[in-house]
């Protein structure tokens, strides 16, 4: 017993997390970090929002006591609102159940242990790629995981058909489908309408269960409807507007990026029940989890979004935070790929700027990426990935001239991207 203890494997450092404890470390003058999706201002800071500085300026809290097991009752209808708009909100009235949790993470972690023990799926199928803690956060339910493609590198989109032909051979109803509802992490490219309509059908005729991770609301498009339009549009039909016999849906909401509250883990979990069932069990079963795992989450990052989303004038501020914060990525990937292609680098890059939220799917090689980090100390993942939000006006111009170079030097040396 003790062996087996002392035996364990050693699990490596998460590779994000590991990048920049070694950008951390890296004293070059000129480094710069593509890594983190967290974001950063112009010149190259943590943001507080101003909506934020207002509500915790406004907040003078001076309770420290435990929340309830399921979290602050007005953050939770506050974040349903948000994730589901006001109308369908009071139609779901009877059909939901929803916590507070400990951000997206915790959210998607909840989500599975509730799932695999209470729908017990055959099969829980991941985009192929997705955002990494998909995978652990799975693995640890003992459900078997499938990975659907996602990506289809040639057109630099959606891999709607391999998508489509992966889940009508291999899913069977109950199986659990995750699907990131905007601001795909990490690719950058999303569904188009008519695309989620064909998923949406599919998941209505084989009966699947839907699993919205919502990490990026607002973070998408600057509007926190537009980038919750697909849940919107499942909830009803899925419903309402059919006679499916779908075993239900839920969303895994994240207050992290589009609050900027990174630190503070403020998320929710709402679980949609089939109209013929009553929310009342699941409700329960989640409060169980969670007193078993932390007992009461977090209170101050939900009391500041509470008092941001409760509040007209701060709610409007916010808004124009989330637009300060998509079109600040925007313009910088305008700034990149137009430097790109000013300095003559080879290829198209124009999906720097069409692709959307917080990342760009680079298309640069792990070898082209490792050489940016070890020649010019610029820091992103080994798939290709950067973080839109390291650059600024300051570094774009380094970043693409690096880009260039590299791109050149491993063309040259005949290595296909
Ligand atoms: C797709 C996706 N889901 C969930 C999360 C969870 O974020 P957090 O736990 O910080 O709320 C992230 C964070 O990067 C993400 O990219």
């Amino acid at each position: 017993m003790c062996e087996q203890y002392l035996d364990l494997p050693i699990t490596p450092v998460d590779t994000a997390f590991g990048l920049m404890a070694e950008y951390d470390a890296d004293p070059h003058p000129s480094k710069v970090s593509l890594i983190a999706g967290a974001y950063r201002d112009e010149n190259g800071s943590p943001w507080v929002l101003p909506s934020v500085q207002e509500a915790k300026a406004r907040l003078k809290d001076d309770n420290h006591e435990y929340l309830g097991i399921a979290g602050s009752p007005a953050f939770v209808n506050l974040a349903l609102l948000l994730t589901f708009g006001s109308k369908l909100t009071t139609k779901l009235n009877k059909n939901i159940a929803s916590i507070q949790t400990v951000s997206g993470t915790g959210a998607n972690h909840m989500v599975a242990v509730f799932l695999a023990r209470h729908l017990r799926p055959a099969r829980v199928f991941i985009p192929e790629p997705t955002w990494i803690n998909h995978q652990t956060i799975w693995a640890q339910t003992g459900v078997p995981l499938e990975d659907y493609p996602y990506y289809e590198p040639q057109s630099r989109s959606v891999d709607l058909d391999g998508m489509l032909s992966l889940l009508e051979d291999k899913a069977e109803a109950n199986d659990v489908v995750i699907l990131q509802a905007c601001a795909h992490n990490p690719t950058g490219v999303d569904l188009s309408r008519s695309q989620w309509a064909q998923v949406m059908e599919l998941v209505l005729r084989k009966k699947l269960y839907v699993v919205f991770d919502s990490a990026y609301q607002g973070f998408a498009t600057g509007d926190p409807d537009t980038d919750a339009w697909v849940i919107r549009y499942f909830t009803e039909e899925l419903l309402f507007d059919s006679d499916s016999e779908c075993p239900g849906l839920c969303v895994a909401q994240s207050f992290s990026k589009n609050f900027g509250l990174y630190g503070e883990r403020v998320g929710a979990i709402h679980l949609v029940v089939p109209r013929h069932l009553s929310p009342q069990g699941a409700l329960s079963e989640l409060k169980t989890l969670a007193r078993a795992e932390y007992s009461n989450p977090p209170r101050f990052g939900a009391r500041i979004v509470e008092t941001i989303l409760a509040n007209d004038e701060l709610k409007r501020q916010w808004k124009r935070d989330l637009v300060t914060m998509s079109s600040r990525i925007k313009a910088m990937r305008r700034i990149l790929c137009k430097q790109l292609e000013e300095q003559n680098t080879p290829g198209d890059w124009s999906h720097i700027e069409s692709q959307i939220g917080m990342f760009s799917y680079t298309g640069l090689s792990a070898m082209m990426v490792a050489r940016l980090r070890t020649q010019f100390h610029i820091y992103l993942l080994p798939s290709g990935r950067a973080s839109i939000c390291g650059l600024n006006v300051g570094n774009a111009d380094y970043v693409a001239s690096a880009i260039k170079q590299v791109f050149g030097e491993v063309i040259g040396s005949h290595e296909i991207a």
